[in-house]
Formats: structure tokens, C-alpha cells, sequence
């Protein structure tokens, strides 16, 4: 019997990942001989967890909170969007080399293009947040051409920072919330952490149109304060982050296998699940 081939998620805490659920319907689904697992590293020991895994014969890892800024520090080689977001989510390892990828951003512009069909190409983006989050999703929206990318941020100088940091990519402007009022977008995409403590960033109500995305990279059983905040102001259309986490994981299954995984059935299944 050939041995199969190991993947993980490592975290701390992990018990909570959906990561192994929806790898192994993607190795189902695209038949490929592997295991999935949940690693739980003690938060001082990243480098050891990681090595003992490669030991194994470990072939890649998905690095989830609290790592990704140490993985990005461990990795030997580093694709462009990780260089950029100075943050690492993938790993492949190949023999000694430690290949770090950043699919957030990929799996971000895919389900806004694709899953819920709006192209960013000549549009106006608005991207809340100036922290991790919103640095590892800004080269690959750039990379859509959208005719304006607005950084907002509690704290604008951060947001002037990342502002500086991809000049060179495309239009940006940045500022604090209240600097966008009177302004509207068609996609605006909220990557601070407010959701998690059920926060709401101080918003103007303006930048919502009748045709406006408004898309929450977290996701829950409810809707979040900000998606509830945009619905109330005029936006379209709603989406959380649920499409974002599907499709993040099916660009690192692709890395590492070579086959793009279908996403839809696997997404309509979590829906179900929360
Ligand atoms: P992550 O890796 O999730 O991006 P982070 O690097 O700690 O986490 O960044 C958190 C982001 O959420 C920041 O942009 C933060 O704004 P500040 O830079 O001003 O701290 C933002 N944030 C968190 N809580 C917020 C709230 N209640 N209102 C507005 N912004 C908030």
C-alpha cells in the first residue's frame, strides 16, 4: 500500500480549524492520496512544531493565528503576494527548502469574482483595516485593476503606511474612516478585526450605493455588525467570509497537488453547517 502523503493546519488554539473538513473533501472530491490533519503548537515553539512535522515526512502545512508572521520568518523561499504581505498561511516543503505562499488575497478576489460574480476591474474598492488581515489581500486585488484603492483604517497612519508600501502597484489612496464620507464604493471590504468583539468601525453611512459589495472577511452563525451596518445603508449585495476561507484552502490544495478543487459544494456545505 503506497503511504499516504500528510498535510496539516497549525494554530494554537486549532480544535476549532474548518481546514481538515474541507481538505478532505477536496482529496475526496479530486482523488488524491493524502491526510489532513489539525496540529496544536504551543505558542513558543512554532519552529520545533513545524520541524518535527517535516521529520515525518510532513509534505505542507496551512499556518493559521497566532503564526503567520513567524512563518513568513521561517520559510527558505517566498512567492511575490507572501514577500508582499509579509505573512505566510501555506507552506510546501521540498526537501530542504520551505516554500511560503500567501493565499488569503487569492481566495478573497476569487469568491468576490467568481462565487459571487463581481469583477473588480475598473471599480472602486474600499479595504478596512491597515493590520495583517488587510495586507496580505492588497497585491492581489491590485492586481485586478480596480480603478481606486481606498485604505481606511481606525488608526490612518497605519493605512498611509501600507498606502506607501504598494505605491507602485496601482492607484491608492488612504485615510481614516470619516476622510471617505461623501464618498461611495462598489466593493467594500471590511478586514479589521471590529467583528470578532462584535465591534462596529465608525463608518460614514455614504459609502454604501444600491449596487455596492459589501464583504466581511469573518463570518459566523449571524451577520456581522458591519454586514447588518451596510444592509441598512443602501449596500446591494452582502457576503462574509465563509466563500474566502473555501477558496484560500483550494488555492494551497493547488499548490501542493497541482488540481484545482471545485468549491462550490464544499462552501453550500459549511453554509449548512454554521
Ligand atoms: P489582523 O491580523 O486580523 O489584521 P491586526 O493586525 O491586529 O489583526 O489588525 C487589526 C485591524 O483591525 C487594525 O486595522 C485595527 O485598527 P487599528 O490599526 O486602528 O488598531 C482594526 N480594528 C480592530 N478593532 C477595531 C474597531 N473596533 N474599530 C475599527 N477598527 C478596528
Amino acid at each position: 500500500m503506497s503511504k499516504l502523503d500528510v498535510y496539516a493546519v497549525i494554530g494554537n488554539p486549532i480544535a476549532h480549524s474548518k481546514s481538515p473538513l474541507i481538505h478532505t473533501a477536496f482529496a475526496l472530491q479530486t482523488a488524491q492520496s493524502m491526510r489532513y490533519e489539525a496540529l496544536l503548537s504551543p505558542v513558543d515553539e512554532f519552529r520545533e512544531s513545524v520541524t518535527a512535522f517535516q521529520q515525518k515526512g510532513g509534505k505542507g502545512l496551512n499556518i493559521t493565528v497566532p503564526f503567520k508572521l513567524e512563518a513568513y520568518k521561517c520559510a527558505t523561499h517566498l512567492t511575490e503576494r507572501a514577500e508582499m504581505a509579509q505573512a505566510v498561511n501555506t507552506f510546501k516543503f521540498e526537501d530542504s527548502k520551505i516554500l511560503g505562499d500567501n493565499t488569503d488575497g487569492a481566495g478573497l478576489v476569487r469568491d468576490i469574482e467568481i462565487n459571487l460574480g463581481v469583477s473588480i476591474d475598473s471599480k472602486r474598492i474600499l479595504l478596512m483595516g491597515a493590520g495583517g488581515a488587510a495586507r496580505g489581500v492588497i497585491l492581489p486585488i491590485l492586481k485586478k485593476n480596480p480603478s481606486i484603492l481606498a485604505i481606511a483604517n481606525r488608526t490612518p497612519q497605519k493605512a498611509q503606511q501600507l498606502q506607501q508600501q504598494f505605491v507602485a502597484y496601482g492607484d491608492i489612496v488612504s485615510g481614516g474612516f470619516m476622510e471617505f464620507s461623501g464618498e461611495n464604493f462598489d466593493i467594500i471590504i471590511n478586514a479589521t478585526s471590529a467583528s470578532l468583539n462584535d465591534a462596529l468601525p465608525e463608518l460614514p453611512a455614504s459609502i454604501f450605493a444600491k449596487d455596492s459589495l459589501a464583504y466581511d472577511m469573518m463570518y459566523g452563525h449571524e451577520p456581522t455588525r458591519f454586514l447588518v451596518f451596510a444592509k441598512q445603508n443602501g449596500a446591494g449585495y452582502l457576503a462574509d467570509g465563509m466563500g474566502m476561507l473555501v477558496e484560500q484552502a483550494a488555492e494551497s490544495f493547488f499548490l501542493w497537488r497541482g488540481i484545482r478543487p471545485e468549491t462550490a459544494d464544499v462552501i453550500a456545505q459549511l453554509k449548512i453547517g454554521t
